[in-house]
């Protein structure tokens, strides 16, 4: 898969690309990411890509020019998914990064200041997800959040994917508790029947338990 980055700051992502799981997707080439500075395509020599709000206001806007000319130097013609993140997207979710994992190609658009111009969401973008209901700087933490998700369930990237279609969110529940050795922690034990090598049993404690959780902390989900 090939993710296209189009942000104001592309040093943000450098240590996060190279630990852990995004890393090994890249080192195994089953994710490219490309960073496109959109300071690249301000056409000024002062690189400036934002400007004042028409009808007065505070804060500044990014051009509408540079990020649609950005845009169109990686579509080149090619019909490919512009992502744009914004707290008035629809929010993120386990289905909407299944949704992405089946393109070969992404654009993720990543603001910041106040706002893009409206005219490349109406025309340029495709889609506009949230993370969540508060409000950050610009789109770059959005977006490693976004390649994270799809880096680990590239083929072959996590040791073994059942560990990816056992977690929270893939079958609509929340995850079950896990535990490694020792069994007994100062007296903390591991539940009995995960020692018991009865694998019926254990999937049915694990389910029981994804139940319990998600009533407990996410009834919404069960609601769905
Ligand atoms: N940009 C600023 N805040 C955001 C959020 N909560 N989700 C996605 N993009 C954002």
């Amino acid at each position: 898969m090939i993710i296209n980055v189009l942000t104001l700051f592309p040093d943000c992502f450098s240590s996060f690309l190279s630990e852990s799981i995004p890393k090994i997707a890249i080192e195994k080439e089953k994710l490219k990411v490309n960073f496109i500075d959109i300071r690249d395509f301000s056409g000024n020599k002062q690189r400036q890509v934002d400007d004042y709000p028409y009808g007065g206001g505070s804060g500044m806007v990014v051009k509408p020019e540079p990020l649609i000319d950005s845009i169109q130097f990686i579509q080149k013609g090619k019909k490919i998914p512009v992502i744009y993140f914004t707290p008035q997207g629809r929010l993120l979710n386990q289905q909407i990064v299944r949704q992405y994992l089946i393109e070969p190609e992404i654009i993720l658009l990543c603001g910041h200041y106040k706002e893009i111009d409206q005219r490349v969401r109406d025309y340029f973008v495709t889609d506009e997800l949230s993370i969540g209901d508060y409000v950050l700087s610009g789109g770059e933490l959005p977006a490693m959040i976004m390649i994270d998700a799809l880096a680990r369930l590239q083929d072959g990237v996590l040791s073994d994917i059942d560990s990816a279609l056992t977690d929270s969110h893939e079958n609509g529940l929340l995850g079950h508790p896990h535990y490694t050795r020792p069994a007994d922690l100062n007296g903390m034990q591991v539940p009995d029947v995960l020692l018991s090598g009865n694998h019926k049993k254990i999937d049915e404690w694990r389910q029981q338990k994804s139940l319990e959780i998600t009533q407990q902390r996410r009834s919404d989900l069960l609601d769905k």
